[in-house]
């Protein structure tokens, strides 16, 4: 017997993004290639059209699994019942634009999308928040959902965790796939610190198998940060195909589970490394059972502190920033 269709919705449906995540998830890559699933697909009034041209597409696919496609520019209509919700509509930056130009921009989006989701999704709704600046973002939907729980509404530091991966795996001569525990913590922006004090590879500490701490400061870390802008500038437009890859294995990871691996998510923090409760914190986490565990209790050196206070001053400045919008 089918099993019964889970709805997921996904924002900014005319986008860059969606052109790669809608066929993913439309693919099975997201709750599997045994579980049919609803799309409901949200965008502005004037990218319904765009919307269209995006599910006829779909359609021409005959994936096997896709039960249903909602199309609509009502929040309301988008998240009615849904298992989970991507949101990824949101202006991206273009060339010279400062992430944090993104904030007033985007932020009353999220306000407007958090009442929605508080209203009609599923008590248990999994939201994964791509649409930058995405830690403040999620902080404003959860903020403005205050009936869901606050764990559930995440930021995707995903994008940068794969990154720090494959630069680590170039440099260290090993596949990114055999890199365990490496974290990334703080905001999904250049302030971003990828750890890789814990990390291994087949059990052999990954900073001894790279055995350049200099390259690591100097390079890796910039690298990742800046990767997105590079990006920017060398496409002319954001990253999209990458960044709905990282949207499938942070919502994959969350929904399936890590089987004890570490990945990076931005969750709310209950307190835990100093953090304030409710900022949305890039942590390490296991999941399992279709629920995350922040990895808690990890030392920190001076090099770290100084990394991880750098990012966290930038999500509280974030914070206050869209107080005022909060109330
Ligand atoms: P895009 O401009 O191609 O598409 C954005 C879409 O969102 C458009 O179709 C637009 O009409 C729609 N939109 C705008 N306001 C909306 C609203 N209120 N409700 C619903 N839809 C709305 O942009 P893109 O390249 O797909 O990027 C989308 C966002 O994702 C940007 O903010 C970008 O910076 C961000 N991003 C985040 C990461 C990450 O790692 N967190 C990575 C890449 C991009
Ligand atoms: C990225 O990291 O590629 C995105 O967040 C786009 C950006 O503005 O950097």
């Amino acid at each position: 017997m089918t099993k019964p269709a889970v709805r997921v919705a996904v924002t900014g449906a005319a986008g860059q993004i969606c052109y790669s995540l809608l066929f993913r998830i439309a693919n099975g890559d997201l709750y599997g290639k045994d579980q049919p699933v609803i799309l409901q697909l949200l965008d502005l009034p004037q990218a319904q059209g765009a919307v269209g041209g995006v599910v006829m597409e779909l359609e021409d696919c005959a994936f096997p699994n896709l039960a249903d496609v909602v199309i609509t520019s009502d929040p309301k209509v988008a998240f009615k019942d849904i298992d989970a919700g991507i949101l990824v509509g949101a202006r991206p930056r273009s060339k010279g634009m400062e992430r944090a130009d993104l904030l007033s921009a985007n932020a009353e989006i999220f306000k407007v999308q958090g009442a929605a989701l508080n209203e009609v999704a599923k008590r248990d709704v999994k939201v994964l928040v791509v649409g930058n600046p995405a830690n403040t973002n999620a902080y404003i939907t959860a903020k403005s959902a205050p009936d869901l729980p606050a764990r559930n509404i995440t930021a995707m530091l995903r994008l940068d965790h794969n990154r720090a991966l494959s630069q680590f795996a170039k440099k260290a001569g090993v596949l990114s796939q055999d890199i365990e525990k490496l974290a990334v913590w703080g905001n999904h922006s250049p302030t971003m610190y990828a750890d890789y004090r814990f990390a291994t590879v087949k059990g052999k500490p990954l900073p001894e198998l790279v055995g350049d701490e200099a390259w690591y400061r100097d390079t890796l870390i910039p690298t990742v940060g800046k990767r997105g802008a590079a990006i920017i500038e060398a496409r002319g437009l954001s990253s999209a195909a990458s960044a709905a890859n990282a949207a499938i294995d942070h919502m994959h990871d969350w929904i399936h589970g890590t089987n004890g691996a570490w990945v990076s998510m931005g969750v709310a923090s209950d307190g835990s490394y100093g953090v304030p409760e409710g900022i949305v914190f890039g942590v390490p986490a296991v999941c399992a059972n279709g629920d995350y565990e922040v990895v808690k209790g990890l030392p920190m050196d001076d090099f770290s502190k100084t990394k991880f206070d750098g990012t966290l001053k930038e999500l509280l400045d974030e914070r206050d920033g869209v107080s005022a919008l909060l109330g």
